[in-house]
């Protein structure tokens, strides 16, 4: 059990590589999963995921271009289909095409405005859920990508580390007046974790909170899901209002130290444009404050070991819960590596 059986076994799980907004235009698309370098395409319609490499002379096919035929390589133009088959290689049109000239495709699915690649097999867990995607009552925005110099389990784990709030947040989500962490439960359904914060008081003047013109504290209850291992659905339900805001969050393991991070936020409420701006503004405010902590974090990789760090009773128990799967996703890669070494 190690941090590279867990970085090994993350292949074989969904991932997301970029919003689908970003192949409106087809593609291609220069994205990385895992270190590996991929190109993604919308070719007739259905998103493809590749080895981003021509089979030709192993140039990088997001060089190229995406028209109806296919994948063109920018090189010489061989061109490829959807399943990453190659159909034309225009310096010989009459050439019987060669069985070898086949690109490594992987799977790709388009799902809740994300485009989601797995790297290996079936995936472990079916892809993420958010109820609210297609409610028309909500108002969805997408914050621009941002990559961070951490490991994806130390970003996911900052997300919904309740004790760093009243720190790191001071004013804008919590109050260093109130470092307590309330008790808290927690448990597993499916391939999630769920568990709520039963109450936080955040100030009413912060960009998220204005449009509410709410006196006094602003009194919210957040509920998580966590979809193993790299998706998060935080609903805050503002009672005095009774108004949500949502945070859709995903985070995309491009490395084994660094990660790309995927937001959609979504409100209820207030559905103007200068409200929109303020929403980002707040956005990059709070993940401003966390950066330098979570890229100072070492080891950069989060211990599988969950006796490598202190935990603390109560305080820590979304982490430990968090770990604990992560361990066991570990393991189940270590096991089959064992498998395959006897
Ligand atoms: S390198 Fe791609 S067509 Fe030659
Ligand atoms: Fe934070």
């Amino acid at each position: 059990m190690s941090e590279d059986g867990l970085y090994e076994a993350l292949r074989g799980y969904w991932h997301p590589v970029a919003y689908a907004s970003e192949l409106n235009g087809g593609g291609p698309l220069a994205v990385t999963l895992l270190d590996e370098p991929l190109v993604l395409a919308r070719i007739d319609g259905e998103v493809s995921a590749f080895r981003d490499i021509c089979v030709h002379r192993g140039t990088a096919l997001s060089l190229g271009s995406v028209s109806e035929e296919g994948l063109r390589c920018g090189y010489h133009g061989w061109t490829y289909n959807g399943e990453g088959r190659c159909t034309k290689i225009p310096a010989r049109p009459d050439l019987k095409i060669p069985s070898r000239a086949r690109l490594i495709s992987y799977r790709a699915a388009e799902h809740l405005g994300l485009i989601w690649v797995c790297l290996s097999g079936d995936p472990v867990y079916p892809l993420p859920e958010n109820p609210y995607f297609d409610d028309e009552s909500i108002r969805l925005i997408e914050v621009e990508p941002y990559d961070w110099r951490c490991a994806l389990p130390r970003r996911i784990e900052n997300y919904v580390d309740f004790g760093h709030f009243a720190w790191v947040h001071d004013g804008v989500l919590g109050d260093s007046a109130h470092p307590e962490v309330p008790d808290h439960s927690i448990g597993r359904h499916r391939n999630e974790l769920r568990f709520e914060h039963p109450h936080m008081a955040e100030p009413p003047d912060s960009g998220k909170n204005k449009s509410l013109e709410i006196d006094g504290a602003v009194e919210v209850k957040l509920d998580y899901r966590l979809f193993m291992p790299n998706t998060i659905l935080l609903d805050q339900y503002i009672e005095s209002v009774d108004q949500r805001y949502l945070l859709f969050f995903s985070v995309c393991p491009t490395g084994r130290r660094t990660c790309r991070c995927f937001t959609v936020m979504g409100r209820d409420y207030a559905f103007d444009e200068a409200t929109d701006a303020e929403m980002l503004d707040f956005n990059e405010l709070v993940i401003g404050q966390d950066l330098a902590f979570v890229e100072s974090q070492r080891p950069e990789e989060l211990p599988v070991d969950l006796s490598a760090e202190l935990q603390i009773a109560g305080v820590d128990r979304v982490a430990i819960e968090y770990r604990r799967w992560l361990r066991e996703i570990a393991r189940g890669a270590d096991s089959a590596r064992q498998a395959a070494l006897q």
